[in-house]
């Protein structure tokens, strides 16, 4: 299965709003496949999600997965809806596979409700929180055409890699 190629910043499809999945296309053998190739691709890059504009399909559908060691924590989403439950404003650090080598710190809520379709096309509904849930909102953000550094409300945290590894953090994760 081929690795896509990921869209950088400036690329338009990263503006674009997606479209929704039509009912057709649901749990069709095109869509699994597409879906295979975007989970391979995030996990040739070593990100924690990918969404279907950052590989130029402009549809509602992401993966994530927020521990690369634990395929459990892979979640497929397709004509995905957000709910916020919990505290807004938490701030971390965020990376993004479309932004290389930048990072920076984003307020996002807490606690998320995914309610979406599988790879099957089979409806599921979810709680997630803190990681999962910053992963999730990172991912239906490029679903509306906004990048993590839209989010930012103090540009003063942005960073390149080697900098953000050196003075802020271990672990690069990007989304
Ligand atoms: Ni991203």
């Amino acid at each position: 299965m081929p690795i896509l190629k990921v869209a950088r910043m400036g690329h338009p499809v990263l503006r674009e709003k997606a479209r929704e999945i039509a009912p057709e296309g649901l749990g069709s053998p095109e869509l699994a496949g597409f879906i295979d190739d975007l989970i391979e691709t995030m996990q040739e890059y070593a990100g924690v999600g990918l969404a279907a504009p950052q590989v130029h399909e402009g549809l509602r559908l992401f993966v994530m997965q927020t521990d690369p060691d634990d395929e459990a924590t892979l979640r497929v989403a397709v004509n995905p809806k957000l709910t916020a439950l919990g505290a807004e404003g938490w701030e971390d650090w965020e990376g993004c596979l479309s932004i290389p080598d930048i990072h920076g710190r984003v307020p996002r809520n807490n606690r998320v409700r995914l309610e979406a379709l599988d790879a099957e096309g089979r409806a599921y509904s979810e709680e997630l929180e803190g990681f999962a849930a910053r992963v999730c909102q990172h991912e239906y953000d490029h679903l509306d055409g906004l990048i993590f550094i839209d989010r930012m409300r103090d540009f003063s945290t942005l960073c390149f890699g080697e900098e953000y590894r050196r003075y802020h953090a271990p672990r690069p994760k990007e989304g």
